[in-house]
């Protein structure tokens, strides 16, 4: 039987203070105790969108938030959105016949809501991105865009709620230090599971691999946060989302095609949350912030209560979803050593554009000295049981010129060693780690 704990945050401009259950989500818990039904369960695994609300100003799914993470956070929801009259984006809705079904409207309009609060004349590009986490199957997108479009630069009606309500979690599921964190992983390691951005654990979860009730939460723990610089590195906290990496000027110049790789993972909602360490952790040889790390000679940082270490990113996974990480232990960041010029480029081959997973991928980092190459990186995703570096390959680009490039593409396919599943066959993913590696070397050299 589920905790009964205390919770407090900002509810639609409103203090909330309540005795929830310690294993609900937070679409548990504004559909059920709240009585707030505008948040639909869709999917319930992040890919549909129709829960987004709007937690700190962001556009979150729902169904992917333990209803504990929310304390102390400035929760919106569709039902707080008109003043006297309508929102400008519900009216814009109705304007241009943009309502279709009620499951997935509201989540719509509030990733909407999300998009025009941080970017007002936001352009027809970037409607499209900010509503690239929220799916309608009847195919109705022009004028769900056509809305949104339409709602850009019309006054909200209340100023964006910023007022905090203090926090009531208690400690045992929402640390407030990395001490605290330590501490329950060691009272309870192998039981007590850590979630940050939920965007893993809560989708096992729904597929009956994890139970919710014996999770906490990072995302209150401060030294697992912030992106900068230490001690002559780029240090990124564990913590880190991959929307943070995205807007971080020194990721972009001291790791170029982090950024890149982040900026194609899930839509804004899996964004917003979803955090390095959650990549890290999860060890999938798809896990799309790897292959950056791998070309960068980054070093995880793993911490217990009883000790400290240092593991090269290499070193970190030992197989498909295995790494040398133990129950007792975190990631508190990642260390990158700086490079003078370094350039890079991520790409990869998905399903589709948005919310897919990588069938290959590649991260090439490179300098040149008088226009030609003197250090080369080349790490691929999705083509073997752990991410791989493609040393032959790195070896042929340093040769540098045509001859180099079209060596490393005949090398690359015999460093990687993929498999046939469901999402594509064993030859395409070998003849497209060539393809890639020759766009992202070509993109690299053109600066
Ligand atoms: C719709 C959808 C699309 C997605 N698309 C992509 C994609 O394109 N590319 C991609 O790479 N991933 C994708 N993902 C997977 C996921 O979003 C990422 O792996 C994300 O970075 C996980 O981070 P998180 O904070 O949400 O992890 P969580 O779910 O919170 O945790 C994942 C695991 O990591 C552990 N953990 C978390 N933080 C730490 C820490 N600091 N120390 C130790 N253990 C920790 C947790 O206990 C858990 O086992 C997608 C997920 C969804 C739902
Ligand atoms: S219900 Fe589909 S993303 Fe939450
Ligand atoms: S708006 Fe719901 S299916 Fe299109």
């Amino acid at each position: 039987m589920a905790d009964l704990i205390d919770i407090a945050f900002t509810l639609n401009r409103r203090p909330v203070h309540l005795r929830a259950r310690s294993d609900l989500r937070l679409l548990d818990l504004l559909r059920g105790d709240l009585r707030l039904t505008g948040a639909k369960e869709g999917c319930g695994k992040g890919e549909c969108g129709a829960c987004t609300v709007i937690v700190d100003g962001q556009a979150t799914d729902s169904c992917l938030m333990m209803a504990f993470q929310a304390d102390g956070s400035v929760v919106e929801t569709i039902e707080g959105l008109a003043g006297d009259g309508l929102h400008p984006l519900q009216d814009a809705f109705i304007e241009t016949g943009g309502v279709q079904c009620g499951i997935c409207i509201p989540g719509m309009i509030m990733a909407g809501k999300a998009l025009l609060d941080r970017d007002p004349q936001a352009d027809a590009d970037a409607i499209r991105g900010g509503l690239a986490g929220n799916l309608c199957r009847c195919t109705g997108y022009t004028k769900i865009f056509a809305a949104v479009a339409r709602a850009a630069g019309r006054p909200a009606p209340h100023p964006r709620a910023t007022a905090t309500t203090p926090a009531a979690a208690p400690a045992y599921y929402r640390p407030r230090s990395l001490e605290e964190a330590l501490e329950i992983l060691a009272q309870r390691a192998g039981e007590a599971r850590p979630v940050a951005g939920g965007t893993d654990v809560l989708v096992k979860a729904k597929d009956g691999q994890q139970s919710l009730g014996t999770l906490f939460d990072l995302t209150a723990v401060p030294e697992l946060k912030g992106i900068e610089e230490r001690d002559g590195h780029l240090w990124i906290g564990s913590g880190a989302t991959h929307a943070e990496m995205m807007a971080s000027p020194l990721v972009a110049r001291h790791l170029p095609s982090l950024p890149q790789a982040c900026a194609v993972i899930g839509g804004p909602q899996i964004r917003n949350r979803g955090t390095l360490g959650g990549n890290l952790a999860n060890a999938s040889p798809a896990a799309d912030t790897v292959p950056p790390l791998y070309v960068a000679d980054a070093v995880v940082e793993l911490v217990s209560v009883s000790a400290r270490r240092d593991v090269p990113v290499a070193d970190f996974f030992t197989g498909p979803r295995q790494s040398v990480l133990v129950p007792d232990e975190l990631i508190v960041g990642v260390r990158v050593p700086f490079r003078g010029g370094v350039r890079g480029c991520f790409l990869r081959l998905g399903q589709r554009q948005a919310q897919a997973i990588s069938k290959v991928s590649v991260a090439v980092g490179m300098t040149f000295r008088d226009g030609r190459p003197d250090w080369v990186r080349v790490a691929l995703g999705a083509v073997a049981p752990t991410v791989v570096r493609a040393r032959e390959a790195e070896k042929a680009l340093l040769a540098g010129g045509y001859e180099g490039l079209r060596r490393a593409r005949e090398a690359v396919k015999s460093e990687v060693e993929p498999i046939d599943d469901l999402r594509s066959t064993r030859a395409y993913r070998r003849e497209m780690a060539a393809v890639l590696l020759e766009r992202a070397v070509r993109s690299v050299a053109e600066g």
